[in-house]
């Protein structure tokens, strides 16, 4: 099963996608994991892409399109797009991708949320250095301040965290990213999902739809 995710910061594209590698056995491919990892390291690509991810803009298209054409070139198992594609020429250089590498989509999941409760979650989101378990300060906070519950690792804030960033990545999403729903409407793999309940809920329901389709 070859699936991408689709929704704004925080909509819970990382959460659902932990649900759907464990359950159907998937390899994930996040962008934004790359990126970040990418930062880190100081590669080539960290050091372009690190202004764009500070500033809540998107990193341009041709770094990202050869960034998951690799990935895609070396897959050994279903796979789920996590934060790909995030524009309408992502989407088209994706499918050209696809082609080369022998693949098809089978769904593609738009997770929906509301502005105000995508900042109340990022706002208060933190996250472990070490295995990036999440957290939230009101809503799941960890036992001990600062340390992570799960590894004992510091638990920090994302650098796109702070708020005038969310709210630009938001507003990014609405301009960039909302038209490739669009995009994939007319395919019949298009699964809009209401965000806004419980994570398992979520999960129940993107599952079903996966399993009825
Ligand atoms: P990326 O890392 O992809 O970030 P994002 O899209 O902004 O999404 P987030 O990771 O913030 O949120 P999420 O939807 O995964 O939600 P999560 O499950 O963590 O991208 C970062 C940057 O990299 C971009 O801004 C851009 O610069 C660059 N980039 C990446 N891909 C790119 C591309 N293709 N092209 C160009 N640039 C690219 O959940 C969020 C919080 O909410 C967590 O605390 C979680 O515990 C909580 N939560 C989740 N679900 C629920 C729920 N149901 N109820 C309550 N709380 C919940």
């Amino acid at each position: 099963m070859n699936l991408i995710l689709v929704g704004p910061p925080g909509s819970g594209k990382g959460t659902q996608g932990t649900f759907l590698i464990e359950r159907y056995d998937l390899e994930r491919i996040s962008t934004g994991d790359l990126l970040r990892k990418a930062v880190a390291e100081r590669t080539a690509v960290g050091m372009k892409a690190r202004a764009y991810m500070d500033n809540g803009e998107l990193v341009p298209d041709h770094i990202m399109v050869e960034i998951v054409d690799q990935k895609l070139g070396a897959l050994h198992k279903g796979f789920i797009l996590d934060g790909f594609p995030r524009t309408i020429e992502q989407a088209r250089a994706l499918d050209r991708s696809l082609t080369k590498h022998g693949q098809t989509i089978d769904a593609v999941i738009v997770l929906a949320v509301n502005d105000g409760v995508l900042v109340h979650r990022l706002t208060g989101r933190r996250v472990c250095d070490q295995c990036g378990e999440n957290f939230h300060i009101t809503t799941k906070p960890p036992r001990e301040d600062g340390k992570c519950d799960q590894c004992g690792g510091d638990i920090r804030q994302r650098s796109d965290d702070k708020e005038g960033v969310i709210r630009d990545r938001i507003t990014v999403y609405h301009h960039q990213t909302k038209p490739i729903i669009d995009f994939y409407r007319a395919s019949g793999i298009l699964h809009l999902i209401d965000g806004e309940r419980a994570a398992n809920e979520i999960f129940s329901d993107i599952a079903r739809k996966l399993e009825t389709a």
